[in-house]
């Protein structure tokens, strides 16, 4: 494995009942950059995302991280390795009986032993980071979906891992919301240089924050590149996917 690959994905398959959804995926994701997953809705692309921190199992190939194939790994060594993970899931998944603040501060208590006031402290300011000052007391059921999401993100972030999922980051955001989101992702991964796997049908915004863009299809990745190799892709199931999403200089559609 190169060493400024981070997340190496060898022939992955993965089957539920008669449907194939993971058909031979091959990608290798590169430390520090952002990487953006696009696809048709209902194309695998959180499926393939949860492999990666192991929530699901696939019928064969193999995903190595820092060195280790963690689909070999037990559930014990795994959670060591989820330690290096961020991950914002598409549903935002908090946890209903947690305020916003403990929601966000889970993964501090869960993996350091920081202080109670410095992990207050440190939630907080994520929280504004979000927007969303002053609403750490709150319950997740007193929360619009959008803001849910942010609070999701803001605990994807918090304990400052190597690696950061983020699955929608800014689907059911406001147009405006939406923006600061993809500000704030873009000015933390350029802060720390972690390395992000974003999957988003927001494609515009992504191809501005994007280093690497990778096209699913048919369960396997079609397509992978800058986002400008991308936008010149021969491959007619990606000029077909991009024509529809008016990206300026994508010459691949109508124009
Ligand atoms: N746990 C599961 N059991 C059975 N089928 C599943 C499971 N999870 C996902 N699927 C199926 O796998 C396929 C891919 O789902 P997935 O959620 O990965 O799509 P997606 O690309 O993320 O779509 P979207 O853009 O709409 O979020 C779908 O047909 C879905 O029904
Ligand atoms: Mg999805």
């Amino acid at each position: 494995m190169d060493k400024d690959t981070a997340i190496k994905i060898v022939d992955l398959y993965k089957n539920f009942g008669s449907q194939n959804v993971l058909n031979g995926i091959n990608l290798e994701i590169k430390h520090g950059e952002i990487t953006v997953i696009i696809g048709k809705s209902g194309g695998g692309k959180s499926v393939l995302m949860k492999h990666l921190i192991s929530l699901l199992k696939p019928d064969m190939g193999e995903i190595w991280i820092d060195g280790v194939d963690i689909t070999k790994l037990k559930e014990r060594e795994l959670n060591e390795v989820r330690k290096k993970f961020g991950m914002l899931f598409q549903e935002a998944a908090l946890f209903d009986s947690m305020n916003v603040i403990d929601n966000v501060a889970f993964p501090l208590r869960e993996h350091t032993k920081l202080p109670e006031k410095e992990i207050i402290r440190l939630a907080e300011e994520k929280l504004k980071n979000v927007g969303l000052s002053g609403f750490g007391y709150k319950m997740p059921s007193e929360l619009s979906g959008g803001m849910k999401k942010r609070v999701g993100l803001a605990r994807a972030l918090i304990n400052d891992p190597d690696i950061i999922l983020f699955d929608e980051p800014t689907s059911a955001l406001d147009p405006i919301i939406s923006l600061t989101i993809l500000d704030l992702i873009k000015e933390t991964q350029e802060r720390f240089k972690k390395t992000y796997v974003i999957i988003s049908h927001d494609i515009l915004g992504m191809f501005r924050i994007a280093h690497k863009v990778a096209m699913l299809y048919n369960g396997k990745i079609i397509e992978y590149g800058t986002p400008e190799n991308v936008k010149k892709s021969e491959n007619e199931e990606v000029k077909e996917f991009l024509k529809a999403t008016g990206i300026p200089g994508f010459v691949g559609g109508v124009l």
